[in-house]
């Protein structure tokens, strides 16, 4: 049952698309007091959800806000990631969902700062809460998954390998992937394309001299069976002469000063304006770029720095000359002062207080819907997708995110880094995600910041062939990561081709959650209802007829599981065979070299892989590449 409850002068968001009537009263058992929403909590009591979000699969014991936030260091301490995600699952005694439909800034205080109390702030109050109660927390997902509306669906490619990094900035660098992969014999399915594919980081165009005949290529790659995904980056680049800055100058399309000006910001272009995503003409108009890049034969993007980022305003570097020009003249002792006025130019909520936008006619300031940004401009991608082609799937992940984009994109997990916690951090977030509608997601594998070094990228993969986007990605400046890249090339090209052994078994999972808006990744305890210690593993997420148990420590050749019931081990060995060992119920320490993929089938369950010489039949490699291989049933061995 769900209930929606009303506070103030709401926007509408357009997170929840079920036609629910607002109650009259107050919400039970959720105490508002000094604009601050309570919930005592007992001691066995578990809070799961809020999507992307630091920490554990439980969120209890920490402090998390929303205000989707560009910070690439996700240390423990952080309380705000990229994406704003205010759905919690209470489960103690009662079982409870509470979404807090809030877009402005919202903390979430789980037992931090009273070990049994959920305090919940908005810093306004103008918002609707959804209430949903249910038996169990598989319910309540669904409930809330109902209210929220269907997940967007990425196409069957999407799900094939993919290589990034910042950047491949030229035909050549992107031809050296091709054939590192190629001489490898590496299957691999799209290439990213960052930011030095454009003419000085203006969006929608391609810089001829880098990339010449472009849709050409787009079609040679294609026709080896690989995808080039382009980044869109939410600021447009202020040049007289560029037309999607011209046009949105004239047509009143960018968000707004207080006194009506274009506000003027600075991100990878230079000085940059932001469509205002929040005013549907806006959403059309950019939208319909994109055809731009769909016309030369693209097929996908990922929607970048729309939280938004912002390295610098022109407000703020005036302000901050006028205090640097103070300080230097007063005496040197300040000149660490002046080092923190520096760091002070990004993101700096200063600016988001000072920008407007223009909602249906009526200017709401930029902070009170910040979360809100990304969200639409994803939208208005997929919005325009539609009009495009209405038959195809395109592949969109962003950023930033609210729910509710959960209809047009998936996300990946933003500017990771090469750490062993972040292999944990990327499995954690993983079933949150899913309780807030998000399906086609995935981390940087390898990590996006910091020197990767081989065995971690190899673990890491051993994740991420489980995860609807399976990219590795990582920042200019550290170490190359591709897998070919490495000493043990033979073991990178075993483990991807365990994904594409899997494919058909991932994308019919992914399928099957967004159908009946369940998760996908599933903490134990949403399947072991009344095991208690299932209840406390937070390194084990059961997929289907499986369970997932990375290895995410350095130097080790395995690690301890916890088995629920009776269990197959089984791990793709180096040589393509698949090792097998059933184990009991209960407590094991499992092998497993670094150059193998885990995975347990759980009691009485079995699932379908494609057999090693399928894969390896090189007269197939092209359609497995473009994952259009119609595979018959002796292709499939059952595990
Ligand atoms: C941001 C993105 C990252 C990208 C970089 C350059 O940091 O998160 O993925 O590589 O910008 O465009």
């Amino acid at each position: 049952m769900v209930k929606k409850y009303k506070y103030g002068n709401p926007i509408e968001t357009e997170a929840v698309i079920a036609d629910i009537s607002e109650e009259n009263g107050v919400i039970e058992k959720v105490k508002f007091e000094n604009n601050c929403f309570v919930y005592n909590m007992n001691d066995k009591t578990k809070v799961y959800g809020l999507g992307e979000a630091n920490r554990g699969i439980n969120k209890r014991g920490y402090k998390y806000v929303s205000y989707c936030t560009d910070d690439p260091s996700h240390t423990e301490d952080k309380e705000s990631l990229y994406g704003a995600h205010n759905f919690i699952i209470i489960d103690g005694e009662e079982k409870l969902g509470i979404f807090f439909d809030n877009p402005g800034r919202v903390t979430f205080d789980i037992g931090y700062t009273k070990k049994n109390e959920i305090r919940v702030t908005p810093e306004n109050i103008d918002m609707y809460v959804y209430v949903i109660s249910a038996d169990n927390k598989n319910d309540i997902v669904r409930e809330f998954r109902k209210i929220i509306g269907k997940s967007y669906v990425a196409p069957k490619w999407a799900f094939g390998f993919g290589q990034s990094r910042w950047s491949y900035e030229n035909k050549d660098r992107v031809d050296a992937v091709v054939k590192g992969y190629e001489d490898n014999d590496m299957l691999i399915s799209s290439i990213y394309m960052d930011i030095d594919y454009m003419v000085d980081y203006k969006d929608f165009t391609v810089n001829e001299e880098r990339f010449p005949n472009f849709k050409e290529y787009v079609r040679s790659l294609r026709d080896k069976g690989i995808r080039l995904v382009p980044i869109i980056d939410a600021g447009v680049k202020i040049e007289d002469g560029y037309d999607v800055y011209e046009e949105g100058v004239k047509n009143n399309y960018f968000v707004k000063d207080k006194e009506g000006k274009d506000y003027v910001t600075a991100v990878w272009p230079g000085l940059t304006h932001f469509p205002d995503f929040l005013n549907a003409d806006v959403r059309k108009w950019f939208g319909d770029k994109y055809k731009i890049l769909t016309d030369m034969g693209i097929e996908g993007f990922w929607n970048d720095m729309n939280e938004p980022a912002i390295f610098y305003s022109q407000n703020k570097v005036d302000e901050i000359r006028e205090e640097i020009e103070k300080l230097t003249s007063e005496n040197d002792d300040k000149l660490l002062d002046l080092r923190w006025k520096f760091s002070e130019l990004a993101n700096n909520i200063d600016d988001y207080k000072s920008m407007y936008h223009n909602i249906n006619g009526v200017k709401v300031n930029h902070n009170k819907v910040h979360n809100l940004y990304g969200y639409n401009m994803s939208r208005a991608a997929g919005e325009a997708f539609k009009r495009i082609d209405k038959d195809k799937e395109y592949l969109m992940f962003s950023r930033a995110s609210y729910i509710g984009m959960h209809r047009y994109a998936g996300i990946w997990l933003g500017d990771n880094c090469s750490w062993w916690s972040h292999i944990l951090l990327n499995l954690k977030m993983l079933p949150s995600l899913n309780m807030c509608g998000f399906l086609y997601i995935g981390a940087d594998i390898g990590g996006f910041g910091c020197n990767a070094t081989e065995d971690l990228v190899m673990r890491w993969l051993a994740l991420g062939v489980f995860t609807p986007l399976m990219r590795n990605h990582s920042a200019m400046g550290t170490r190359n990561q591709e897998c070919y890249n490495f000493e043990d090339t033979e073991a990178f090209k075993n483990i991807i081709d365990v994904r594409y052994r899997l494919l058909p078994f991932i994308y019919d999972e992914y399928k099957k959650a967004i159908e009946n808006d369940d998760l996908m990744f599933k903490p134990l305890s949403f399947v072991y209802e009344d095991d208690e210690m299932a209840g406390e593993i937070e390194d084990q997420l059961i997929l289907g007829d499986i369970m997932i148990a990375p290895v995410y420590t350095q130097n080790t050749s395995g690690r301890y599981v916890y088995l629920p019931e009776d269990m197959t081990f089984v791990k793709f060995m180096k040589d393509g065979k698949i090792y097998k060992e059933p184990l009991k119920a209960g407590i094991h320490y499992v092998k497993v070299a670094v150059n193998e993929v885990p995975l347990f089938i759980r009691n009485g369950r079995n699932i379908k892989v494609v057999k090693e010489s399928v894969i390896k039949d090189k007269s197939l490699r092209k359609s497995i590449m473009d994952c259009s291989v119609e595979y018959s049933e002796e292709d499939f061995e059952i595990i």
